[in-house]
């Protein structure tokens, strides 16, 4: 490997690093615009200008490979000289209505003016070209192009990755600016992207403008719920509401990026359907009551039904479902009950998007490789309905899965209507909730601890950004208190003790803890 100095330091790095990236495995900085790990490089913005002895001008570091012996100064009076006369050319036609902007707090050309330029400007406010602003370019993308420094990220990201090149820059000199191509609009799932990247105010989320200041804005490290790929994101919310969601690097799952779909899919965890409170069915119409009491009742009606035989119970796990989920219903159901009578289910409803070349999957379901790494499937459904209809199973818990919605309701009732006493176990009053005796609302996945198994086996884990709304508990810790009422027994419920059990149990997930997981999660062992 290549040894070279920056700024004082002495570095290895492996031939072909560019400077930028060197410089960062060192903690040193380089600022950049154009430079995208995930782009080709174009070196169009000359931000990273940096000095390398023995070369006449100064290099720019993005285009510039390390080689042995090399000595870089990324502070010395050259470098500070043009990484100020770049801030002041790419400032020249700028409209300086940072107060205005929905960028302000994580605007690269305000922070590098504070860390590298301020100098007041030389070029008069009223001799500014204008260009457009506010252009809605679809797929909720808004363009300013008064603000864009037209570094080329945007058109890239359109050309290279999601190859559908709806943006070009177009005109000549200080003319020049972004745009669609005539008779095009941005229309493509992953046009959120462009937004994210573009490092300054010109590509802006219609969805999320004005709506909240970034700096109030918490972040919390999480998994999209959205389809079995899971990709890594970032929850940003505030005062328990999600306000956008942001892709998060994983290079073993989704690179940089996240599909709009599940940008956006954030406003179903938060909408005026979600369970707040434990509810029963009395005369027709589910009742709001106490967590004691619908502990209380449930756990004595499957006390009840375990005296006539423990095989009269059994339970789905939907793979909306988490791994610590599935394996604490698992455990109830066998260990607690000491039934086997258990199946997942999948189900995703018609219509929405099939898989691409790209990330999205078709299978909507975030955790359906988890299911079958505990050995739960549909094919497990059927002997579940023959029992029902050999009036053996009497008790059904249900969580997270939408029997009803999956079968229809005519063939729900045809397969599961014989049931004496259903539990069901969800965030929202959805139709399988319509038509149990009991309903236990529990946390949607920003509001709990805990993990995923992409289609991939990458095992990613959740963090709670803020807790559910109202009295929702994390499923776990329903599932807890059930096998507590029903044993007299306590026993740890946490996500960290529930998928340590399972790592002990489940022969795929050996050898890996919740803590283990790490930023870019962990692969299952089969
Ligand atoms: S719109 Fe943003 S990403 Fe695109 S060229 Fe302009 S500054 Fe760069
Ligand atoms: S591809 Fe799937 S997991 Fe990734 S952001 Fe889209 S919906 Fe979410
Ligand atoms: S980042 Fe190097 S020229 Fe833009």
């Amino acid at each position: 490997m290549p040894k070279l100095t920056i700024d004082g330091k002495e570095i290895e790095a492996p031939a072909g690093t560019n400077l930028i990236q060197a410089a960062a495995s060192a903690g040193i900085e380089i600022p950049h615009y154009c430079y995208h790990p995930a782009l080709s490089v174009v070196g169009n913005c000359r931000m990273c200008l940096v000095e390398v002895e023995k070369t006449p001008k100064p290099q720019i570091a993005c285009n510039t490979a390390v080689a042995e012996g090399m000595v870089v100064h990324t502070k010395s009076d050259r470098a500070k000289a043009a990484q100020r006369a770049v801030l002041e050319f790419l400032l020249i036609n700028h409209p300086i209505d940072c107060p205005v902007c929905d960028q302000a707090g994580e605007c690269k050309l305000q922070d590098y003016y504070m860390d590298y330029d301020r100098q007041p400007s030389r070029f008069p406010l009223a001799s500014k070209n204008h260009k457009g602003k506010a252009i809605e370019i679809g797929s909720g993308v808004m363009l300013d192009q008064e603000r864009c420094i037209l570094c080329a990220r945007c058109t890239r990201f359109f050309d290279e990755i999601t190859h559908s090149g709806e943006l070009a820059i177009f005109e000549r000199g200080d003319q020049n600016k972004i745009d669609v191509w005539p008779g095009r609009k941005v229309e493509n799932k992953y046009a959120g992207n462009a937004v994210d990247i573009c490092p300054v105010g010109a590509l802006t989320e219609k969805d999320f403008r004005f709506r909240m200041r970034v700096w109030y804005l918490h972040r919390t490290p999480s998994v999209c719920g959205g389809c079995e790929r899971g990709c890594a994101i970032g929850i940003h919310h505030h005062s328990g509401r999600i306000y956008r969601i942001k892709p998060r690097y994983n290079p073993e799952v989704n690179s940089y990026w996240m599909c709009d779909e599940g940008r956006h899919g954030f406003a179903a965890l938060q909408s005026e359907t979600r369970l707040t409170t434990p509810l029963f069915q009395s005369d027709g119409r589910l009742v709001p009551e106490s967590w004691e009491a619908a502990i209380g009742r449930a756990a004595s009606r499957i006390t009840e039904a375990k005296a006539a035989g423990a095989r009269s119970i059994g339970a789905v796990a939907g793979a909306q479902s988490t791994n610590e989920e599935v394996f604490a219903l698992k455990r109830l159901i066998s260990a607690t009950i000491g039934s086997d009578r258990i199946a997942g289910l999948s189900f995703t409803p018609a219509g929405l998007s099939g898989d691409d070349d790209l990330l999205i999957r078709a299978n909507k379901n975030p955790n359906t490789r988890g299911l079958s790494a505990m050995g739960l499937s549909e094919a497990g459904l059927e002997p579940l309905e023959r029992s029902i209809a050999a009036a053996e199973l009497k008790i059904l818990i249900v969580l997270r899965a939408d029997l009803v919605r999956a079968l229809g309701e005519a063939e729900f009732s045809r397969r599961f209507g014989a049931l004496d006493f259903m539990i069901v176990l969800n965030t929202d009053a959805n139709e399988t909730c319509q038509m149990a005796n009991q309903v236990l609302p529990i946390a949607a996945y920003p509001e709990l601890v805990g993990s995923f198994t992409n289609f991939k086996g990458r095992v990613q884990r959740l963090r709670r950004a803020f807790d559910a709304p109202g009295h929702a508990l994390p499923a776990i810790e329903v599932l807890g208190k059930l096998a507590e009422a029903i044993t007299g027994a306590k026993s740890p419920n946490d996500a960290e003790a529930v998928f340590t059990a399972m790592a002990a149990c489940e022969g795929p997930f050996s050898g890996l803890t919740l803590a283990s997981l790490g930023a870019h999660g962990a692969q299952l062992a089969e």
